[in-house]
Formats: C-alpha cells, sequence, structure tokens
C-alpha cells in the first residue's frame, strides 16, 4: 500500500473517530482494500505501525475475517449464498453456473483475474432468495441463466443496477464505502417491498410490538 499523503490524511481521519485508535483497524483494513484490492503484508505493517500494534495482531484480524483478502480480488467480487434457505431455493445451482462460468471456484479468481468468486454465508435477504452479491451489492432472486447473465454484463462493462441498491461499482469503490460509510448512495435502489416488510406488518395487525429495552425506549 501506498502510503501518499492523501492515505495518511485518510487514515488519520479513520483514526481520529475513536477514542481508542485500535477500533480504527477494521476499516483501515477495508482502506487498505480500496486502495490496492487486497491486504497486502506491506498494509499490515503500516496499519500496525499507525496504531501502535503489531504485525501479528493486525494479521490475526485480517486472518480471521473473511471480507479481508490477502490476494488480488480483481474488479468485481462475485458472493453466491448457499446458507439453508438459498440452497433450498437454488443457490447451489447458482453457485455452479456462476463457477463453471468463470472457472474459478470458492476464495479464486476467473483465469484474468477479473472476478473473485465466494461462497458466502446468509446475507439476512432470505426473503428474496437465492441471492448473489456483486461487490457486496444484493442480486436479489436470481437464477443460474440470471446470475450468468449478470457476469456477462459486467465482463462486457455494462452498466448492471443492484436490486436494491446502487449502480455496480467495483470491489475497491465498495471497500472506500467501508471504510468511509457515507458515500451519498443510501438513499439509492428500491425501497422495502411488502415481503420485506411481511413481518412487521403482520405484527402491526395484531398488536404486537418488541418488549421496552431496559433503561430506555423500546
Ligand atoms: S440463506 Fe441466503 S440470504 Fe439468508
Amino acid at each position: 500500500m501506498e502510503v501518499t499523503p492523501e492515505v495518511r490524511s485518510q487514515m488519520s481521519e479513520i483514526i481520529d473517530r475513536y477514542p481508542n485508535s485500535r477500533s480504527a483497524l477494521m476499516p483501515l483494513l477495508h482502506l487498505a482494500q480500496s486502495i490496492d484490492d487486497e491486504v497486502t503484508p506491506e498494509a499490515m505493517e503500516v496499519i500496525a505501525d499507525a496504531l501502535g500494534l503489531t504485525t501479528a495482531e493486525v494479521a490475526a484480524v485480517a486472518t480471521f475475517y473473511t471480507m479481508y483478502k490477502r490476494k488480488p480480488v480483481g474488479r468485481h467480487h462475485i458472493g453466491v449464498c448457499t446458507n439453508t434457505l438459498c440452497a433450498l431455493l437454488g443457490g447451489d445451482a447458482v453457485y455452479d453456473a456462476v463457477s463453471e462460468r468463470l472457472g474459478a471456484g470458492h476464495d479464486q479468481t476467473d483465469v484474468d483475474g477479473t472476478f473473485w468468486l465466494e461462497r458466502i454465508e446468509c446475507q439476512a435477504a432470505c426473503t428474496h432468495a437465492p441471492v448473489m452479491t456483486v461487490d457486496w451489492e444484493f442480486m436479489d432472486n436470481q437464477t443460474p441463466a440470471s446470475a450468468v447473465d449478470i457476469i456477462d454484463r459486467l465482463a462486457r462493462g455494462e452498466q448492471v443496477q443492484s436490486t436494491r441498491g446502487p449502480v455496480i461499482r467495483d470491489f475497491q469503490a465498495t471497500e472506500h464505502t467501508l471504510a468511509f460509510p457515507v458515500d451519498g448512495l443510501a438513499g439509492e435502489g428500491g425501497e422495502a417491498d411488502d415481503i420485506m416488510l411481511a413481518g412487521l406488518t403482520y405484527a402491526r395487525e395484531h398488536g404486537m410490538s418488541a418488549p421496552a429495552a431496559p433503561g430506555g425506549d423500546a
């Protein structure tokens, strides 16, 4: 990770958010991925130095959480959920089709290093299973054919809209958002639909509410 004056400034801005500087570790790792599309050993040293940690402490976090990669991700991260509900509704078939299209397996890139494929855990998006993510933006209700079509369109450089988020940018742009969450894109994408709100609607219709939190409002 090349530590330009701009990068140094961004690191300071992140560190200054927290009363304890080591709390900045995870967003700094996302910042590193926004610069290099991976967390390099050099980035771990820079971050350790900035936070007064050992490189072993930084590496312990960077190797524990699967969102941090130690090989180049490429332009787009493709996640396919194969947890229970997505699997029941065809997630494994979606994964197999995308894997065949890319010629890549779990945590591998395609041959030219443009797409990274990963089996991902439940994204709390089960109402619209099977779910695929592109650079962590949702692509709901996928089929093998629709998932491969998304890959094809991205490969041709076409604009692809998340089903409930912004137009797809790329992995490094998403990583920058994870380091600096206020990116002006929160209002893009559709509103919550009837299926997403079914539980809340049912609760309201039946006069149900959550118990009050101890010492605060419900
Ligand atoms: S099981 Fe796939 S989003 Fe929940």
